[in-house]
């Protein structure tokens, strides 16, 4: 099939006028007080990847994802439908699943007092019912979560928000998702996870833009040259695509991913060629390589800890060339992860130095300054340049919203 989109090497790098190379507040990146904002109204109120359906294929197979305080649990049930709810038991709000993933049979039976619930949420029933209120099976079961299913991938959300569906949201890269067959993927790794020494925004920061690939990223560098271009269309996804460079590789793992890595289907196109990422904001991005398909994403756990996981899945291909591909792919992500999270601490903490003058933008970094402009949009407040008095900023972001409303 024809991907309906601008192939790679038809992109252009989008450009930044001389008012838009700063960045956010320094104060930004260590307020309590914007990071509770931030829970409300991004993780909360934002689709959150938890997962994608081959995670759960059989009947009683779940996967759990936590987030900003709330807990969210998919399961598969008899009928093979996947829902999400709140990992909350209705009796004195213990997990109902302890595991991050697993299979709870035929019933959810949760591990504080023994409610048990059917697969589908409704309530089964209580150890020692006399001694409770009577109890329904509707009005009692487990709380459901706004869910959606894009391409095999499982988001959930859990306050109604100002985005629109995924469907709508990714609507303008589908082709890519169609032409990687993304439903028909399966886990080839087991999820990693990293916890970050820094605030979760400074890993958007260096994430969102292709301008360190060549300095910071001697193995992507070795993979794409500058052949790396950002696409940004707005409505909150953008894509990156790095195309295989001609010249020979310096690196071992770069040069052998190359030469081994076996010719995909046609159907991939120019796919075949290049590493695609698609992020979706808040904190989403999807890694479409020729040989494999997957995610990662990150998340705040507190205003100076950030977790990042990924995971990655393939078509079945027990090819040897598949096999060793998708391993030296996977050492040039990890490579370039490490290096990405010293890039990140440095950026962070750079801000309380009393040197710290502010950021001064490139063209090549037009995604960070989308992505503040996406959180201003939201939090007005962030475009104070001096940190409100303690115990204002929620006030005075409402304020500031409502002056833009009115
Ligand atoms: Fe779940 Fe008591 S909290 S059974």
């Amino acid at each position: 099939m024809d991907i309906a989109l601008a192939k790679a090497n038809e992109m252009v790098q989008p450009k930044l006028d001389d008012q838009r190379r700063s960045g956010l507040p320094g104060w930004t990146y260590f307020s309590e007080e914007i990071l509770e904002l931030e829970k409300e109204n991004l993780f909360r109120r934002c689709w959150q990847l938890i997962g994608h359906v081959s995670d759960i294929p059989l009947p009683g197979d779940y996967t759990t994802f936590d987030v900003a305080g709330e807990r969210a649990l998919a399961v598969r049930g008899k009928d093979g439908g996947i829902r999400c709810f709140h990992n909350v038991c209705r009796h004195r709000g213990s997990r109902v699943v302890a595991n991050a993933q697993g299979n709870c049979k035929s019933a959810i039976v949760c591990p504080f007092h023994g409610w048990a619930y059917n697969l589908d949420g409704t309530l089964r029933g209580a150890p020692a019912p006399r001694s409770l209120p009577k109890l329904e099976p509707e009005k009692h079961g487990l709380i459901p979560l706004e869910q959606e299913i894009f391409h095999g991938f499982i988001f959930v959300r859990f306050k109604p928000g100002p985005q629109p569906s995924v469907a709508a949201m990714l609507n303008i890269y589908e082709p890519l998702f169609i032409v990687h067959k993304t439903t028909e993927i399966k886990p080839i790794c087991t999820m990693w996870e990293a916890e970050i020494p820094a605030n979760w925004k400074a890993v958007r920061d260096v994430d969102n833009e292709g301008y360190h690939v060549p300095i910071a990223h001697p193995g992507l560098y070795d993979l794409y040259g500058r052949q790396y271009v950002d696409e940004l269309p707005g409505r909150g996804v953008g894509r990156s695509v790095g195309r295989f460079d001609a010249v020979k590789s310096k690196r071992w793992s770069v040069r052998h991913y190359k030469t081994i890595r076996p010719r995909p289907s046609r159907e991939l196109g120019d796919e075949a060629n290049n590493w695609t990422y698609v992020g979706m904001f808040p904190n989403t991005v999807f890694m479409l390589y020729p040989e494999m398909a997957g995610y990662y994403q990150e998340w705040p756990l507190g205003v100076g800890r950030t977790v990042q996981r990924g995971k990655m899945y393939g078509h079945p291909d027990e090819r040897r060339s598949m096999r060793l591909a998708r391993y030296l792919a996977q050492r040039i992500e990890r490579e370039t992860a490490r290096e990405d999270h010293q890039l990140i601490v440095w950026s962070c903490e750079a801000m309380k130095s009393s040197a710290f003058a502010g950021i001064i933008l490139s063209d090549h970094e037009t995604g960070v300054r989308e992505y503040h402009d996406q959180l201003r949009e939201l939090m007005p407040v962030f475009d104070q340049e001096r940190e409100p008095a303690p115990g204002t900023v929620a006030k005075l972001n409402e304020d500031l919203k409502n002056a833009t409303a009115g």
